[in-house]
């Protein structure tokens, strides 16, 4: 299965682009030299995640979550969570969500 995320060119240099994913979100950012998606969910109780001082953090009780890693650093998210990273690839101008292949 094979599904477009986004253009490359509109992932931003710092922070994040949100798109929609099967009724659901992703954050989709650059890390150091790859790019990565991860589910717009928190590991405590599946809050929506902001991106701030960069990291990825939930409003609703303060988790917080390494961008490159997926690890949680902070709040009540249980420790040795992480983000939720979507397998993706880069084909010519777009980014895809790749299952499968
Ligand atoms: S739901 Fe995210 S910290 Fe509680």
């Amino acid at each position: 299965m094979k599904h477009e995320l986004c253009k490359i060119a509109d992932i931003p240099r710092a922070g994040t682009i949100v798109v929609p994913f099967f009724g659901r979100e992703v954050h989709v950012y650059r890390s150091e030299d790859t790019i990565k998606a991860a589910a717009n969910v928190c590991l405590h109780f599946g809050g929506p995640l902001e991106c701030k001082e960069g990291r990825l953090v939930c409003p609703w009780h303060n988790a917080a979550f390494d961008m490159t890693t997926g690890e949680r650093t902070e709040g009540p998210a249980p420790k040795g969570s992480r983000l939720m990273f979507l397998s993706t690839r880069i084909e010519g101008d777009d980014l895809f969500y790749v299952w499968g292949e």
